[in-house]
């Protein structure tokens, strides 16, 4: 059972007040909900808030009835009120639930909750960890600072926040015992902010992206970059000594540093070096989209602010862009081929025929970056601006760069109509989601 009720917790323990959170049973994160591939999970949820809620199952492909969209595969959950999610899990992995009702203001308040999925034949570590990354815009008073969803967040890079947490708090220090193996679970629930993680003295080596398994590899220029609602899993030889510490670094914004903890070494020695245990996850049930038949389609995101002017540098007509005065009047600030959304109730922007390979460029024509999400599958990232990618990673969530060019590929293989949109909460209250049919 999940219950989503409004309480007070301290976000900044040296702050006097508690701040007023939108919690899972009294907690932030929610509680950790851990199942085995292939078992079914049942959840009710019960509705404590004072508005509308569901829940919805991030990355998990479920029957379309349980995606948690409101209106579009439920009705919302009204106040007072319970829905039962019931679905089998059938990819292992790294997972998160949250509300998909005013997700801006219901995730940013702590909303949000780890799902993992473990495997059938685990792979083997010291201890597995999650690491919920959030942050949050408080007051001097401690409180949660107001202003959801305003004009300026929803046009620039969303509701970045000013303190930074993991698993509902600062962590000063994060403790560890030489020799020690680590599986780290991360899962950026920010409604906005990119982290991109400095180890330093630690070699993480990624070993999934989006709860998917992937080529064990050194993250690109030693960083672990997260769009929000994205998932690294890593595995963290501890190979410092009894007494040491190593900060860990978010370098993601130029200018904009800071530590997020510091790895902390016990008296304990575990071994002296690391173990050689393998690494290589098991894969999951997907199927592989066939590269040469697939049918292609294109997909343009304008919009936000200084919209216009990337859009004109990259040769693209923004007639159905807003101008500025516009912008600030109305909801109409991201598009998707041209389509502000309004609500959750829309016609589909694509209809994928079932069963088949499809591939979808998309192009970010604008000044900023987009994590873009589709439900109900996942799907191969195969180029950045016409380069293939080395691993053709699978993933839920793609991080694309201002001007930047991906190309995905998938078999629909889930029918019914699935959300696609960026994860920034904000963008995608403002315009920058679509419906996706698969029929
Ligand atoms: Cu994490 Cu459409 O959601
Ligand atoms: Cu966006």
């Amino acid at each position: 059972m999940l219950h989503a009720a409004p309480g007070q917790s301290k976000i900044n323990s040296g702050y006097a007040k508690p701040a007023t959170l939108w919690r899972f049973n009294g907690s932030v994160p929610g509680p950790e909900i851990r199942i085995r591939q292939g078992a079914r999970l049942r959840v009710t949820v019960e509705n404590g808030l004072a508005e509308d809620t569901t829940v919805h199952w991030h990355g998990v492909r479920t029957p379309n009835a349980m995606d948690g969209v409101p209106y579009l595969t439920q009705q919302p959950i009204s106040p007072g009120n319970q829905f039962v999610y019931d679905f089998n899990a059938i990819d292992a992995g790294t997972y998160w639930y949250h509300p998909h009702q005013r997700s801006f203001e219901q995730v940013g308040r702590g909303l949000y909750g780890p799902l993992i999925i473990e495997e059938a034949n685990p792979i083997q570590v010291d201890r597995d960890v999650t690491w919920m990354l959030d942050d949050w815009r408080l007051e001097e008073t401690g409180e949660i600072e107001n202003g959801f969803g305003n004009s300026h967040d929803m046009s620039h890079s969303g509701r970045i926040g000013n303190f930074v947490t993991i698993n509902g708090k600062k962590q000063a220090a994060f403790s560890v015992s030489k020799g020690e193996r680590i599986r780290l679970r991360l899962i950026n629930a920010a409604n906005a902010r990119i982290f991109g993680l400095d180890f330093q003295g630690h070699d993480p080596l990624v070993i999934a992206l989006d709860g998917q398994p992937i080529t064990p590899h050194r993250p690109e220029n030693g960083l672990v970059v997260l769009g929000p609602a994205m998932r690294v899993d890593l595995i963290l030889d501890m190979t410092g000594n009894p007494g040491e510490s190593d900060e860990v670094i978010d370098r993601f914004y130029d200018g904009l540093t800071y530590q997020l903890t510091r790895i902390k070494y016990s008296d304990e020695v575990i071994r002296n070096s690391p173990p050689d245990w393998p690494i290589q996850l098991p894969g999951n049930p997907l199927k592989e989209p066939d590269l040469k038949t697939a049918k292609r389609h294109e997909v343009m995101f304008s919009g936000g602010m200084m919209g216009n002017m990337v859009a004109r540098d990259m040769g693209i007509n923004t007639t159905t862009s807003s101008s500025m005065m516009g912008m600030m009047h109305s909801k109409k600030i991201w598009f998707i081929n041209g389509v502000a959304a309004e609500g959750h109730i829309m016609d589909p922007m694509l209809t994928l025929d079932i069963d088949r390979s499809h591939v979808i460029s998309m192009t970010n024509a604008s000044a900023w970056y987009h994590p873009i999400h589709l439900h109900g599958h996942s799907f191969r990232v195969i180029s950045r601006n016409g380069e293939k990618t080395q691993y053709q990673e699978w993933q839920d969530t793609v991080l694309m760069a201002p001007r930047e060019t991906v190309e995905i590929a998938f078999v629909a293989d889930n029918p019914g109509d699935w959300m696609f949109h960026c994860h920034i909460l904000e963008h995608q209250a403002s315009g920058m989601m679509g419906v996706i049919r698969v029929a």
